[in-house]
């Protein structure tokens, strides 16, 4: 199945920006094409087939973790080894009851939901969902005041895969009615340098191992940032190279997108700057770092945080957020004495 088959086999409800139309084709459609995340793929593998036996939909199913891990990825090869269809959306795209209510209705049996960035769905919405996960029911209220009334309307069975960046922000009843919950973990070098290989060989770009090596260093454990470096790397060296990608090339392009050895970006370095610069190293509160950065506060720990701590760059304490000692080093700046640091 080339990737244009498999596009088609999607029903988008959002419009795809550039890369991440790009992005599909780069994706894994089956397992055994998809790296990584080993602890949640040999378990849904063992829940997809005992669900396939009994001829039924897989339990719903919620996602959680850093962004760009591959989270719609694997929802799409869940659906491919159910045999059924794919319907992809996201909390903010739907804004009324009666969105999910007509999404829900044109479900076929057995097919998959996913739903993005779930922990964004209004009140409304997700009432609504808690009969449809439940009961394969649609509870629509008909009227207003007094003589308003409820009815009770049938839905194809199906199975929903809820994704966010955390588990924490989702309210209980909606949490409580997912049967698998499973948690992404950044990626390991040796596993983005697989992807990165495997991406390679379907762009047709011919890459040296150092070069994968360095990527996948600077990838911030994350696939997608990985493929994206991988691109702009393939366009340094079309421009500015013989067309092959060795380390040189790989440099340079690192270089002019801001990003350092250690994989950190602009934002990353002035999240530790300022705790280290403003703030003796810390503790300081995470709203205080996002207001004087000026970035919302969930970006801060949804999109940077995760990788500063794996990095250890960054400490999560009871009091605030502290810079390690080898955040101060990495800046290039003097570290205070170790019993200083205050953990
Ligand atoms: N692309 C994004 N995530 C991937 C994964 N886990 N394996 C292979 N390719 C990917």
């Amino acid at each position: 199945m080339d990737h244009y088959e498999y596009e088609e086999r999607l029903t988008v409800t959002h419009q795809f920006a550039e890369e991440e139309h790009m992005e599909m084709s780069l994706r894994p459609r089956r397992f055994d094409d998809y790296i990584g995340q080993k602890s949640v793929t040999d378990n849904l593998k063992v829940f997809i087939e005992a669900a396939k036996l009994r001829g039924e939909p897989l339990d719903h199913v919620l996602f959680y973790g850093p962004p760009g891990l591959g989270k719609t990825t694997l929802a799409g090869i869940i659906a491919s080894e159910m045999g059924v269809d794919l319907r992809i959306t996201s909390g903010p795209a739907i804004d009324r009851a009666a969105d999910l209510a007509a999404i829900l209705t044109n479900l076929q049996p057995n097919d998959v939901l996913f739903i993005d960035e779930i922990h964004r769905l209004n009140r409304s919405v997700e009432e609504i969902l808690y009969s449809a996960m439940e009961d394969y029911a649609l509870d629509i209220i008909i009227g207003k005041g007094p003589s308003a009334r409820s009815i009770r309307m049938d839905l194809p069975k199906f199975t929903l895969i809820g994704a966010t960046t955390r588990a924490g922000s989702l309210s209980a009843p909606l949490r409580d009615r997912f049967g698998v919950i499973s948690k992404f973990e950044l990626y390991e070098v040796e596993e983005l340098m697989n992807i990165l290989r495997r991406s390679a060989g379907i762009l047709g770009l011919s890459i040296d191992e150092a070069s994968l090596r360095e990527m996948a260093l600077r990838s911030r454990g994350t696939p997608r940032v990985a493929n994206r470096l991988l691109r702009r790397v393939r366009d340094f060296s079309q421009v500015k190279g013989s067309g092959q990608v060795d380390l040189e090339i790989t440099n340079q392009t690192l270089k002019a997108l801001g990003i350092d050895e250690r994989g950190l970006e602009g934002l990353d370095r002035d999240i530790l700057k300022l705790i280290i610069e403003k703030f003796k190293g810390g503790p300081v509160g995470i709203d205080t770092i996002a207001a004087a950065l000026g970035e919302e506060r969930v970006t801060i720990e949804d999109q940077y945080e995760p990788y500063l701590i794996q990095a250890g760059f960054l400490h999560r304490t009871q009091k605030g957020r502290v810079a390690s000692i080898d955040a101060y080093h990495h800046l290039g700046l003097k570290a205070p004495e170790e019993e200083q640091l205050k953990l």
